[in-house]
């Protein structure tokens, strides 16, 4: 496991370079909404494309998912999950919130997370049963731990919403029953940041209808690491259906308020 998270951390850390080196620094401003976006996805592909050559050099029969690549199969066992910019519109607007994410699962179970968050000077990682770390800028690392003992109407939690407008719609409804039972809602912009942030103590919880594996593979392990539980409706995984994360004693609580929002319709 632990040569997965080295080649994991290593490799998050020279896409995380090779993204904030190659982001033009006037992107939000000189172009217009269409080719920004066009250079967007050109660098979240370049960023994917050196994230699986990378891996794949050192590990030729290993599989991929990944966010612009789809699925390749591979024959090892392991199979990594990757979403080369998640926070894209963050990096668009050169906002702090975004992040590499790249997962490692062997026969299908995620054993190691890392989130490397470069405009925040921030690298998360988890391996499965060796519990998560946060390593900043200045090589200082903290273990990480979710917090205990919130309850659901003093929980701060953050959430996001997709990019398809009837999915927003059902977002905005969900919403609309969860703002009034708790203390505050955030939108970062990044799940894989949010999940970071539930593991790091920075917000209680998190909830989002629509993620994907890619979104979420990572910062789920670095949850369950920091002592978190993360799942769906009724004992479900994980999924674009619903993925929530926040210690056990709120997951009950969070549970039950977004089944009665209907969260999963
Ligand atoms: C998005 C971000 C956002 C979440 C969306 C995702 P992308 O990922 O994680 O926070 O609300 O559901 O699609 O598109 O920037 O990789």
């Amino acid at each position: 496991m632990q040569d997965l998270l080295e080649l994991a951390i290593s490799t998050a850390e020279v896409a995380a370079v090779m993204l904030v080196d190659k982001r033009p620094a006037d992107l939000g401003v000189a172009y217009t909404k269409s080719s920004s976006t066009d250079v967007v996805t050109e660098m979240d592909k370049a960023s994917e494309r050196l994230i699986v050559d990378r891996i794949r050099a050192a590990r030729p029969g290993d599989a991929f998912l990944g966010e612009e690549g789809g699925e390749t199969g591979g024959s090892s066992g392991v199979r990594w999950i990757i979403d080369p910019i998640d926070g894209t519109v963050n990096y668009l607007y050169d906002l702090p919130d975004w992040a590499v994410s790249i997962a490692a699962e062997v026969d299908g179970e995620v054993v190691v997370g890392v989130v490397a968050a470069p405009a925040r000077g921030e690298l998360y990682t988890a391996a499965r049963g060796r519990g998560s770390h946060l390593v900043r800028a200045d090589g200082s690392t903290r273990r990480l731990r979710c917090n205990t003992g919130v309850s659901l109407d003093q929980a701060l939690v953050a959430t996001g919403f997709g990019y398809a407008a009837e999915r927003r719609a059902r977002q905005a409804e969900t919403l609309r029953q969860v703002l009034p039972r708790v203390r505050d809602i955030r939108r970062g912009g990044s799940a894989a940041v949010d999940l970071c942030s539930v593991a790091a103590g920075r917000v209680d919880a998190y909830y989002e209808q629509g993620p994907h594996l890619w979104d979420f593979a990572a910062g789920g392990l670095i949850v369950q690491e920091a002592g978190g539980s993360v799942g769906g409706l009724n004992g479900r995984p994980p999924s674009v259906d619903l993925t929530m994360a926040a210690a056990p004693d709120l997951f009950g609580p969070l549970h039950d308020l977004l089944d009665e929002a209907g969260a999963a319709n």
